[in-house]
Parts: C-alpha cells; sequence; structure tokens
C-alpha cells in the first residue's frame, strides 16, 4: 500500500519541556501546540508541568498559569471564561470544545492541545476566523423588514419565541465547523454549519420578512448542500445545540417550497 508522510517542514517536532516546582505532588502534563508562522520554524509541541493543587480546574486555567507565570510566548484568545464568547475553542483531547468549560480531570493522561483543525493559524492557539467571520457576514445576521416600522417593539407570540430556542444560543465559537470534513474541503464555499445554523435563525424568526431572499441565497450546490449529514457538528458542539438539525430545517423549507 502506498504510504504517504507529510514534508519534513511541515511535520510537528517534539519541543521544550517546562518542569513543574520540586515538591509539586498534582502534576499533570500538557503538551500544546506552538507555531509561528512569522519565524519560519516548523510547528512544535511543548510540554509543561503544572501542578495541579495550584491551579484552577479548566483547561484554560492551566493554560493561562502556564502564560502568567511559565511561558508568557505562548499566544490564546480567551475572555469570558464562562462559555459565552466563544473565544476560547481549541481542539482538547481530541475534541473541538471551550477551555473554559473543559475541567482538566475529564482529560485522561496528558492533555493535549491544538488550535481548531484545518484553519490558518495566526500563532500558537489562534486561528484566522477571517473567513468564518466574512461568511457568518454574507447571511445578513439582523432583522430584515419591508413593512413600515411599528410605533413600538415588534411583538412576538410564546409560541413564535420559543422556535428561536436551541438557535440563539450559538456563541459562533466555530467548533462545529471546524470538526465538519465538508467544511475543511470546501470552507471558500461551503457555508459550514456553524453559519448555517445563525441563517436559521434568522428564517425562523417571525420578525423576519426576508424568508424568500435568504432561502434564495442558500439554495445553492456549495453553500447549503454540501452538508452530508456527517453530524460531527451536532457530537461537538459545546452549547450542546443541533446545527445539522438546522441545516436539515433549511432544506426542507427549500423542498416544500418548490412543490
Ligand atoms: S453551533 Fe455550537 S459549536 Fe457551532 S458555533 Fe454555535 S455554539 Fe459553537
Ligand atoms: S451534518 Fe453537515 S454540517 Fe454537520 S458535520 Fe456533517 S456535513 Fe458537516
Ligand atoms: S473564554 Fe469565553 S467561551 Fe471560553
Amino acid at each position: 500500500m502506498a504510504e504517504f508522510r507529510l514534508p519534513k517542514n511541515s511535520r510537528i517536532k517534539e519541543g521544550k519541556t517546562f518542569k513543574a516546582a520540586d515538591g509539586a505532588k498534582q502534576v499533570k502534563r500538557f503538551k500544546v501546540y506552538r507555531y509561528d508562522p512569522d519565524s519560519g520554524e516548523t510547528p512544535r509541541m511543548d510540554t509543561y508541568e503544572v501542578d495541579m493543587d495550584k491551579c484552577g480546574p479548566m483547561v484554560l486555567d492551566a493554560l493561562l498559569k502556564i502564560k502568567n507565570e511559565v511561558d508568557a510566548t505562548l499566544t490564546l484568545r480567551r475572555s469570558c471564561r464562562e462559555g459565552i464568547c466563544g473565544s476560547c475553542a481549541m481542539n482538547i483531547d481530541g475534541t473541538n470544545t471551550l477551555a473554559c468549560t473543559k475541567a482538566c480531570s475529564d482529560i485522561k493522561g496528558d492533555a493535549k492541545i491544538y488550535p481548531l483543525p484545518h484553519m490558518p493559524v495566526v500563532k500558537d492557539l489562534v486561528p484566522d476566523l477571517t473567513n468564518f467571520y466574512a461568511q457568518y457576514a454574507s447571511i445578513k445576521p439582523w432583522i430584515r423588514t419591508q413593512s413600515a416600522p411599528p410605533d413600538r417593539e415588534r411583538l412576538q407570540s410564546k409560541e413564535e419565541r420559543e422556535k428561536l430556542d436551541g438557535l440563539y444560543e450559538c456563541i459562533l465559537c466555530a467548533c462545529c465547523s471546524t470538526s465538519c470534513p465538508s467544511y475543511w474541503w470546501n470552507s471558500d464555499r461551503y457555508l459550514g454549519p456553524a453559519i448555517l445554523l445563525q441563517a436559521y435563525r434568522w428564517i425562523a424568526d417571525s420578525r423576519d420578512e426576508a424568508t424568500g431572499e435568504r432561502l434564495d441565497d442558500l439554495e445553492d450546490p456549495f453553500k447549503l448542500y454540501r452538508c452530508h449529514t456527517i453530524m460531527n457538528c451536532t457530537r461537538t458542539c459545546p452549547k450542546g445545540l443541533n446545527p445539522a438539525k438546522a441545516i436539515a430545517e433549511i432544506k426542507q423549507l427549500l423542498v416544500t417550497r418548490g412543490q
């Protein structure tokens, strides 16, 4: 059988090891992807030993302890530290998730940490989300109306509001899109699960009056129909949402209106 190997300058090297202080009893090892495209060096995995008796419980706590106390060059994004901003999304222990809500104790053995897969890397654990955000802007993520503005806010019934449950909670962390094989190979043209869930969030909003245009925009062999219902997106979402279902709803609406 043919064997394929990455070219030498693409392979990840073993990096430096930073030992825990003498006397540390609860040591956990974090193997972290390090890459600086400006340096001209190939990526490496640095190993940091962390004394868990002196560290908070979450992976983000450990990464910030490393950055603050051991190696200030480690680069990562974070803001809210409570699963709301989506900025600490990364690949931890083989799964895309949020570092601030992933407990270190849930990881057996060494914790292996990479940036979100199949995205260009700005540095270390920071992926370049430029294309992702441009795709988000392309679905016009705001209420679009044609009717005259009412004197007060546009009201919804309780039932209409409930249709947004499971959609409005999306924090645009990109964990789902970067776990989707179709998105890996076609992210220039396929919108991917996160953006399609967001597109459906506006289609499902009773106050929005641009449903027809939104569906017209999505009726495209690449933007929507690259989804092959592989379901990685739904399995990985750290907020427990179901992008695959939202995509199926869009497809169903297109079928229904075509009849
Ligand atoms: S659907 Fe879930 S995984 Fe995807 S962007 Fe939204 S919150 Fe993140
Ligand atoms: S269900 Fe669709 S969007 Fe989700 S991982 Fe599979 S192909 Fe990607
Ligand atoms: S820091 Fe905001 S979601 Fe993790």
